[in-house]
């Protein structure tokens, strides 16, 4: 038993003694607790990497919002055709006045902080202040937060990390404080969405960015106004995107594009080292199919380290990086090719990572993200008896991209995963949809997935058989993070006509692509489906489903739907 002072209730008295001497009787409230370690996790006793009472501990106090539900409401205000807002959207300053906690909040967690001698300080990497920071020895973590940490190797990766299965917080800070972490959440690095495939020959076999050209309608001539039109593409994981195999896919495929690069910017410790054995097929990949398709708009490479200050691998942190970044120099879109399965994520961190990409469409940027490749079974094909939602594509603020097969896109990829979320409730602009399908298909898999969850991917595009460049070769690969890079280089290009017209940037999508005009603007893709579980998983089919979304995007059609 790694436990203290915690059993089955929620609510429970436990004496302890402050540091500051006095007799502390504070009801503590058990805010989160896992009953187990997961099993790709082992315990690191004496001897073993072992957790010693004196070594540091770094944790963050998530504070409560001003007005959450306010930012909600706006963000949905300014990304709706049909709204009056449409388009205003905020500025960071705007978004913190939503976002900042009450000044009761600071300041009533402040001093119970430094009754106890410890000193907060905000998360330097924020243009928020709803995160504080704290640095004790594991001893008083424990005392403060009713909480037992021990250290645990993640042993696929050989990550260390401290946590412990429950902890608790005074109960007059409950309604102050949404979370604490690291410490209940056991989250294993993000998983990419691409696998390498041996194929080649002809453009039903070999996609390349030509053959984009032609099925989606995508323009090859330069985007104009480019400087402000930004297209972000995540790394994660010490994936770094070569210069020299974009160099070489640019000579391949598009020569006319010969010498457009990409920029790089960095946060959490990451790099993008150029050593040609460390190019990563992930990265190249993200890059390759942002440059060489989205003609002439400036694409940054945003590598994200390993130093990550939010307990999700550095998820919430590009968010807070981007926020931070003036207007005009910073992505209108993030293209990202990586996640995770939701149920390897607490609560309290997937509802703080959804609320970031609503910061991120308050402020006029899309985010895309890979559906993943596991079919049903998640982010990655997984043993499982019940459907595994990945994440973030349950959360209603992201446009989840999922894959099609063939060209023309007529099927949907046998990996392309798809569901519905645990965590997230179908959000407004998808209910008709969501419901049709649900409906359509019975009492198939009832009790597998949840009818009133998020339904995703949106959208979905190629995904089979890319061409990329890897360590100066040229090679194939398959996965939806083809699909991501490729849908976000098309909304970049969208972007770029608005600029030009005088309009607004698209920002968060899915009302837009989910309304009439928007659903035009999609082919819809009805054949294929996304096995896993040992089930053939969903079906594509006629309108929406949870394998490819709305269908797959034509370029002039979503110029229509613009009103360009
Ligand atoms: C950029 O300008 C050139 C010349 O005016 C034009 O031919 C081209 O279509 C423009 N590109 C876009 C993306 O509007
Ligand atoms: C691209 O530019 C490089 C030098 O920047 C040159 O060596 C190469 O031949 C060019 N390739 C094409 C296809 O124009
Ligand atoms: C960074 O994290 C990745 C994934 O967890 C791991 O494989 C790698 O060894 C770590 N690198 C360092 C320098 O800690
Ligand atoms: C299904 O989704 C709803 C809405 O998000 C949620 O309230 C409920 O807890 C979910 N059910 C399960 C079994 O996860």
């Amino acid at each position: 038993m790694l436990l203290t002072c915690v059993v089955l209730v929620l609510v429970l008295s436990c004496a302890k003694a402050s540091l500051a001497g006095n007799v502390d009787t504070d009801t503590m409230v058990v805010l989160e607790r896992v009953s187990t370690t997961p099993p790709e996790f082992a315990h690191l006793g004496a001897g073993t990497g072992g957790i010693s009472p004196d070594e540091e501990l770094t944790l963050r106090i998530a504070l409560s919002h001003s007005n959450i539900e306010g930012l909600q409401e706006r963000t949905y205000a300014v990304s709706d055709p049909t709204h009056s807002l449409y388009g205003e959207h905020l500025s960071t300053k705007e978004i913190a006045e939503f976002v900042n906690p009450p000044a009761e909040t600071l300041s009533v967690v402040t001093t119970w902080l430094t009754s106890r001698g410890i000193t907060p300080v905000p998360l330097s990497s924020s243009p928020f202040n709803d995160v504080l920071q704290i640095t004790v020895p594991a001893r008083q973590a424990n005392v403060l937060l009713g909480a037992d940490f021990q250290a645990f190797v993640h042993e696929a990766s050989g990550t260390r990390m401290v946590r412990t299965l429950s902890y608790a917080i005074p109960a007059e800070m409950v309604s102050h404080i949404r979370y604490v972490h690291p410490t209940t959440a056991f989250v294993p690095p993000p998983a990419r969405a691409a696998t390498s495939v041996t194929i080649p020959a002809s453009c039903a076999f070999d996609t390349n960015p030509g053959c984009l050209q032609d099925v989606f309608g995508i323009p090859s001539d330069k985007a104009n106004h480019s400087s402000s039109n930004i297209l972000g593409v995540a790394g994660y994981v010490e994936q770094y995107a070569n210069e020299a195999d974009l160099t070489r896919f640019l000579t391949n495929t598009r020569p006319d594009l010969n010498g457009s690069t990409f920029s790089v910017i960095t946060l959490d410790g990451g790099t993008n080292d150029q050593s040609i054995l460390l190019a990563g097929d992930e990265a190249n990949l993200d890059i390759q199919y942002t440059v060489g398709v989205a003609s002439g708009v400036p694409v940054t490479f945003i590598s994200v380290g390993n130093n990550t200050q939010d307990g999700i691998a550095g998820f919430i942190d590009i968010v807070n990086t981007i926020l931070a970044m003036p207007v005009g120099k910073r992505p209108t879109v993030l293209s990202t090719s990586y996640g995770f399965n939701e149920q390897d994520l607490p609560v309290s961190l997937a509802v703080a990572m959804c609320n970031a990409y609503m910061q991120l469409g308050a402020a006029g940027i899309s985010a895309m993200f890979a559906s993943g490749d596991g079919g049903v079974g998640g982010v990655q094909p997984t043993t499982c008896t019940q459907f595994v939602p990945s994440a973030p594509g349950g959360c209603p603020f992201v446009t989840s991209v999922g894959g099609t097969t063939n060209v023309p896109p007529h099927a949907a990829s046998l990996f392309s995963s798809g569901g519905f979320s645990n965590y997230f409730p179908t959000p407004s602009y998808q209910a008709t949809d969501v419901t049709k399908y649900v409906d359509s298909i019975g009492s198939l898999y009832q009790g597998l997935y949840n009818t009133s969850g998020r339904g995703f991917p949106d959208v979905s595009a190629a995904s089979h058989n890319i061409e990329i460049v890897l360590e100066g070769d040229v090679t194939f690969v398959d996965g939806t993070s083809c699909a991501t890079p490729i849908f976000a280089s098309i909304i970049a290009l969208v972007n770029d006509r608005l600029i030009a017209a005088g309009k607004p940037v698209l920002g968060f999508l899915n009302p837009f692509l989910y309304s009439a005009q928007g659903r035009a603007a999609f082919t819809d893709v009805i054949s294929g489906n996304n096995p896993g579980c040992n089930t053939n998983g969903f079906s594509a089919t006629s309108g929406w489903d949870p394998v490819t979304g709305l269908g797959t995007p034509n370029f002039d059609a979503l110029m229509k739907a613009v009103g360009l």
